[in-house]
């Protein structure tokens, strides 16, 4: 009894820490027939680019690169091989780098330069070179162009590059140690670049770029411009460990450097910082993994899609937060500059500047208005707003995701991709469709519905587990693909697997945009691959599928017969794919209970125990999925059994049954999580017989998310299982096991960050009140930073060399030496010349933070 309240305690527990959206299927790698590109010795398959208009796709991996058939990417059209020399590779190998696996040139731009041109750099062995590489002959032009500043020295340094107007927009690294960001455009006429500078950039993690064009109507003049994306160390807020933060920086296309100040250095270079931040749990997202800008001649502007993760006080959440593009304009356009203040001597604060703002707008894009005051270049903008856009290129306003929040949260993934689709569905609503990657190798679908977000379906794409590194879509071949590329292999996709549904309840319950149920045909079809007449076709998004004629004779087809010895068991599978639906079982077309003790209800069938006369009949198993209050039902198979009279001529075909059944529950009998495989003592006993089921009604999938365990465990009175799961206390002190090894681990690993000050103590109460269900919101980041305050306050005497607590940011691998020292000295210097003339704000306690909704 104790142990049967602990459990159904934990389980509550579970429910409550398992945040977020259940994928409603989940595709195992073997279901699904993916194409696939590996190539024997080639790794590292992350440069991936799209040639819609010719259906190729160009990789770049590891000393090569494919074009292949972007409808089957296993038909390999092209490869030219880069590789790097013997004395290259031993040169590299002599300073330090691994020549097994770093020394290498690992392809990581690859961008359209012409039509018949692709622009291609590697690291080539730690000596960045760029190349042309003709598409008509598939070979190098063997320009060796120096990289740097375009391609990073260190495979594992950031990067990310974009191709505007023929010119080359990138952000890496530009040194040997990684110790110097730089945002960077290189053509043959110019070349700019960001200053070297803390202000600037601070140890940058960069993950995206794009272009975002001027609106056709453009009354203003305005320019096009390129977007950067990025996690950095934060200036403004004061921590004692470093606080990353996630940012969006901008340069306009126009831009051509100042003349005497910023000579050949961005003038319209600005950043900001972007909010990812749930209010109602007081979630903050502080790293961005990756970008996805939507446009659309639909939209009335592109929408900012990121990815976000956090290292902060909700660790293993991932976070999908869409922006407006409008709503970056106007932070850039007129929000307020920070600056930096020193204080008390040793320590700068990064603070609203108040002062007078020189004309032109600093980091403003020439536009009509500035055309009108004669500023017709960046070059000839006057040396005032030049010197101020130098020493100012922090916006303090940050940049608000649309409705304030984020669009999808979810527990126990990190999120490394995003693309988003754009479909319009039966209905006539289009929806944006999501594609998230992770870093365990698999894709979720998500869309968004009346403000309730689904995962449509999850699919495996890398069985082990490789962390999906790259992500495309494309959409205007007549089938749309994903491709995604990891470090063993690229994988497409197709977007939706519509004709696993066989039925046209199953179809309808999917709720998938893609997907409808063809009445003629009797088929569920992609939409948009055959849309003939939309009459034909039923979709339910709404969740109404009383379209749908064929819910329950659908299964007769299914039937199968048991002929069984008297006295023996017996079980019979039944599953369905569905994680939100539930099975029921009738006998005789009576609702089976569970509190018979002749059989047990199992989670993936049923188990008829010394089966007599009174047994003999038709079972039949039915999955109901509610749906907005609906209730639907489907027969999925239905079993007869019969008593075996007088042996004999009946045993052949019994016992093909039995092996084809053995075969089908060995594999579903196994419930586990992803990491440990667990047998349901009660399903092993005895395979006496049983049926393989087909298609859609097959097996489940054999990894169980704590989430479902709970979900069933709701479903307890409904489908009996109380007694099958919980009878047997072995059963519970499986799952009790792993769930105390958990427990002990997040205490010793919250004792650990705070004893390491990490966590700012409002954090770990606010933590603590989290699981007793008090659930507070203070706004992000204040209470964090009061807590540093505080701690600041504390140890400020004795603060004379700030001891950083070594934190893996995931790109700094050589110890700090060129960076932060000589850059900061000057830093502080600047900051000290403009204290003398330019008023701000010097208040310390000032809340310049952050603030979402304030
Ligand atoms: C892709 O091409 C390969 C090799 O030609 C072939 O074996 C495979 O069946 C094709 N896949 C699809 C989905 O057409
Ligand atoms: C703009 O420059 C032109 C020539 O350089 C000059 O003639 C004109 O007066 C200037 N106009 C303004 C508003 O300064
Ligand atoms: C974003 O744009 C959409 C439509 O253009 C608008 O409905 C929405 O209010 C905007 N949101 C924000 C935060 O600006
Ligand atoms: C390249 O692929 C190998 C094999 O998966 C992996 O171990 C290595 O980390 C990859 N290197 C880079 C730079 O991604
Ligand atoms: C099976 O049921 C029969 C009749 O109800 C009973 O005599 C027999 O002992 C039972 N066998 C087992 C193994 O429970
Ligand atoms: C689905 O099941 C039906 C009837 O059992 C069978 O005819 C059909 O071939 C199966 N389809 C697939 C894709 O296995």
């Amino acid at each position: 009894m104790a142990a049967k309240s602990l459990f159904v305690a934990l389980c509550v527990l579970l429910e409550a820490a398992a945040f977020g959206p259940v994928p409603r299927i989940t595709w195992e790698h073997k279901e699904i027939h993916l194409t696939h590109l590996k190539v024997e010795g080639v790794l590292n398959y992350t440069s991936l680019l799209l040639s819609e208009d010719e259906n190729i796709l160009y990789v770049g991996a590891r000393e090569v690169i494919f074009a292949v058939k972007s409808i089957n990417i296993t038909e390999k059209i092209h490869e030219a091989y880069w590789k790097v020399s013997d004395e290259k590779s031993d040169a590299c190998g002599k300073k330090g780098k691994s020549r097994q696996t770093e020394c290498f040139n690992f392809i990581r731009v690859l961008q359209p330069l012409g039509d018949n041109v692709l622009y291609v750099c590697g690291t080539h062995a730690f000596q960045p070179t760029c190349d042309h590489l003709d598409l008509n002959t598939f070979q190098f032009l063997g320009k060796n162009e120096d990289g740097k500043g375009r391609c990073p020295f260190d495979p594992a340094h950031s990067y990310t590059s974009v191709m505007v107007d023929g010119e080359l927009y990138s952000a890496t690294s530009n040194n040997f140690l990684g110790s110097e960001p730089i945002i960077f455009r290189h053509s043959q006429q110019s070349q700019l670049r960001t200053e070297y500078a803390v202000p600037w950039l601070n140890e940058p993690n960069f993950v995206y770029a794009d272009v975002i064009r001027a609106p056709q109507s453009n009354p203003e003049g305005d320019d096009d411009k390129v977007y950067f994306f990025f996690t950095e160390v934060s200036v403004e807020f004061d921590f004692l460990s470093k606080l990353l933060i996630p940012r969006i920086a901008r340069v306009c296309k126009g831009d051509q450097g100042g003349l005497r100040t910023l000579q050949k250095k961005w003038t319209s270079f600005l950043k900001a910082k972007l909010i990812c931040y749930s209010p109602e749990n007081n979630f903050i997202f502080n790293v961005i993994n990756d970008v996805f800008i939507l446009k659309s001649p639909d939209l009335k502007e592109p929408v900012i899609y990121g990815v976000f993760t956090s290292n902060l006080n909700n660790v293993g959440i991932s976070a999908v937060c869409a922006y407006n593009v409008s709503a970056v304009e106007a932070v850039f356009a007129t929000g307020k500059y920070m600056q930096s203040a020193t204080v008390e001597q040793s320590h700068t604060k990064w603070v609203r500047f108040n002062g007078e703002i020189p004309k032109p707008r600093p980091g403003a894009c020439i536009n009509n208005e500035a055309r009108s005051l004669n500023y017709t270049s960046s070059l000839n903008l006057p040396d005032k707003t030049l010197r101020f856009v130098k020493d100012h290129p922090l916006i303090e306003d940050s940049v608000d995701p649309i409705g304030n929040k984020p669009r999808l949260m979810i527990q126990n993934v990190a999120f490394t991709q995003i693309v988003v689709d754009q479909v319009t569905a039966l209905d006539g609503i289009t929806y944006d469709i999501m594609f998230l990657s992770t870093d365990k190798g698999k894709l979720l679908k998500a869309v968004n519905q009346q403000s309730e977000m689904r995962i449509i379906e999850e699919i495996v794409l890398f069985p082990d587990m490789e962390p999906v590194q790259n992500l495309l879509l494309s959409t205007k071949q007549r089938k749309r693909y994903i491709y995604a590329g990891s470090s063993v292999g690229v994988v497409q996709t197709p977007v939706a697997f519509c004709e696993k549904f066989t039925s046209c309840i199953e179809c309808a319950l999917t709720r998938d945009p893609y997907c409808a149920w063809n009445k003629v045909e009797s088929s569920c079809v992609n939409i948009f691959q055959d849309r003939n007449d939309d009459r034909l076709l039923i979709q339910a998004l709404n969740g109404d599928t009383s379209q749908c004629q064929d819910s329950i004779d659908k299964g007769t087809e299914n039937t199968v017969m048991h002929t069984v010895k008297s006295g023996s068991m017996v079980e019979l599978s039944c599953s369905h794919k569905s994680k939100l639906a539930s099975l029921v079982w009738t006998f005789n077309n009576e609702r089976l209970s569970d509190n018979n003790p002749r059989y047990r209800l199992l989670h993936k069938g049923i188990l008829i125990f010394n089966v007599t006369e009174v047994d003999t009949g038709t079972y039949q198993c039915l999955f109901q999925e509610s749906l907005m209050g609906n209730l639907n039902s489907q027969l999925i198979i239905s079993y007869v059994i019969e008593l075996e009279k007088i042996p004999p001529p009946l045993l052949t075909t019994f016992h093909q049954i039995l092996t084809e059944a053995n075969l089908g529950t060995t594999q579903a009998n196994t419930v586990g999580t992803d990491s440990t495989t667990t047998e349901t003592p009660s399903t092993t006993q005895s395979k006496t017989s049983s049926a393989a089921v087909r298609n859609m009604t097959s097996r489940m999938p054999t990894t169980l998310t704590t989430a479902t365990l709970t979900e069933i465990v709701n479903y307890i009175p409904d489908l009996g299982m109380e007694k099958a799961y919980l009878k047997n206390p072995s059963d519970c002190s499986l799952l009790i096991f792993p769930i105390v090894l958990l427990l002990i681990l997040f205490i010793s690993l919250l004792t650990y960050n705070c004893f390491k000050g990490f966590l700012p103590e409002p954090c770990l109460k606010y933590r603590s009140a989290l699981y007793s269900g008090n659930k507070k919101t203070p706004p992000a980041f204040v209470d964090c930073e009061q807590g540093v305050n505080e701690t600041l306050v504390s140890s400020q005497k004795q603060y004379v060399e700030p001891i950083k607590a070594p934190r893996d940011t995931g790109y700094e691998t050589e110890t700090d030496c060129g960076n932060g020292n000589i850059p900061h000295k000057e830093a502080l210097e600047k900051t000290d010349m403009i204290e003398k003339d330019k008023p701000f704000d010097v208040k310390c306690d000032l809340k310049y933070a952050d603030s979402d909704g304030e």
